[in-house]
């Protein structure tokens, strides 16, 4: 079996991974985390969501945010943008990305964006038209490709349509995204088989929440595919407000561990990684969620100090 010898991860943490916190965190903490995150070599951040803060009020501070980010060079930085209204709020941001988000199964799209799949894509066509127009790429991100929080098993042909709506309105990428991570390895598999009718391997990737201890596997699954971009949230941050009980997104820091250890280079530096989300578990005061940054902090702690040696 072969794998890609590179692969880009697309950070997430900021995005998926905070929206969901139920305490503030300021806007300084979220521009600290951004400039962690790209000092450890991340090259494309999903810094936030321009969505009705009424919705989500976690992301309420979004243009501050964009604004307060010392951008480097080569990094890409995305949004979340669901309509119209989000698009022009997010254009002042400069965002080099943006992402429209629709789902393969009716309830969630009512639930997250308040209305039907087909409404979603007459909001988000004029959102492609004009972020190509000003020469923003577009990302469409599909929500429960395998499963669904309302409606259970989603099955791969609705997959499949929703990435020829989204391939229809000129997105020139997708996500396919296991969002309440019920997901297993031949699952995901049938779900990227079916965006693959329609997109190229290299411009799809895998989004994958770590609800059932399931992301790491399906990531292998998606690699073996080809799939050589994924979305992670450092720590395992986040989840989303509309599919109760879902965890984070799969950790950074276990992907990147999985991916080293396989000779697949990243870019990324892992212990930078580790220090990114050590310091964004502490400002939420609780344990980070990724296995490997658990276990490097306890080696670290255990490591013998000068004096000692
Ligand atoms: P709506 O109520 O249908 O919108 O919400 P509307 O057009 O009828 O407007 C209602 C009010 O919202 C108006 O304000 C608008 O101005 C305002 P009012 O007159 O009542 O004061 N409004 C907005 N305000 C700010 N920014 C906007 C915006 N649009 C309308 N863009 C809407 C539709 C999509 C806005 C709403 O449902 C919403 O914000 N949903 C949030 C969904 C969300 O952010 N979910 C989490 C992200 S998706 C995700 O996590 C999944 C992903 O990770 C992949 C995966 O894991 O599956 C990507
Ligand atoms: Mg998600």
């Amino acid at each position: 079996m072969s794998y890609p010898t590179r692969v880009k991860l697309v950070e997430v943490g900021p995005r998926d991974g905070l929206q969901n916190e139920k305490q503030p965190v300021p806007a300084a903490t979220k521009i600290e985390l951004v400039h962690r995150l790209q000092a450890a070599g991340c090259k494309e951040i999903e810094v936030t969501s321009f969505v009705s803060p009424k919705w989500v009020p976690q992301m309420g501070d979004n243009a501050e945010v964009m604004a307060g980010i010392q951008r480097l060079p080569g990094v890409r930085y995305s949004v979340l943008t669901p309509n119209m209204k989000g698009f022009e709020a997010a254009v002042g941001s400069q965002p080099d990305e943006i992402v429209v988000f629709g789902a393969a199964s009716e309830a969630f799209s009512q639930k997250n964006i308040n209305c039907s799949i087909a409404e979603s894509m007459e909001r988000f066509a004029p959102v492609v038209q004009a972020a190509r127009a000003a020469g923003i790429y577009v990302r469409g991100a599909m929500s429960c490709t395998v499963g669904c929080p309302y409606e259970g098993e989603v099955a791969p042909d609705k997959v499949a349509y929703l990435a020829k709506l989204m391939k229809d309105i000129g997105v020139q990428h997708v996500g396919v995204a296991d969002t309440i991570g019920v997901g297993t390895p031949i699952k995901v598999r049938k779900a990227i088989e079916a965006t693959l009718q329609h997109f190229d391997i290299n411009d799809v990737s895998g989004h994958f929440h770590d609800t059932y201890g399931q992301a790491l596997a399906n990531t292998l699954a998606a690699l073996a595919m080809g799939v050589w971009q994924f979305d992670t949230a450092i720590a395992g941050l986040g989840g989303c407000p509309y599919a109760k009980g879902a965890t984070g997104n799969v950790a950074t820091e276990d992907v990147v561990y999985m991916l080293h250890g396989m000779g697949i280079s990243t870019g990324l530096d892992l212990d930078k990684l580790v220090d990114a989300g050590a310091f964004i578990s502490d400002a939420l005061r609780r344990p980070s969620q990724s296995r490997v940054a658990r276990a490097l902090l306890a080696k670290r702690a255990n490591a013998p100090t000068c004096e000692a040696a």
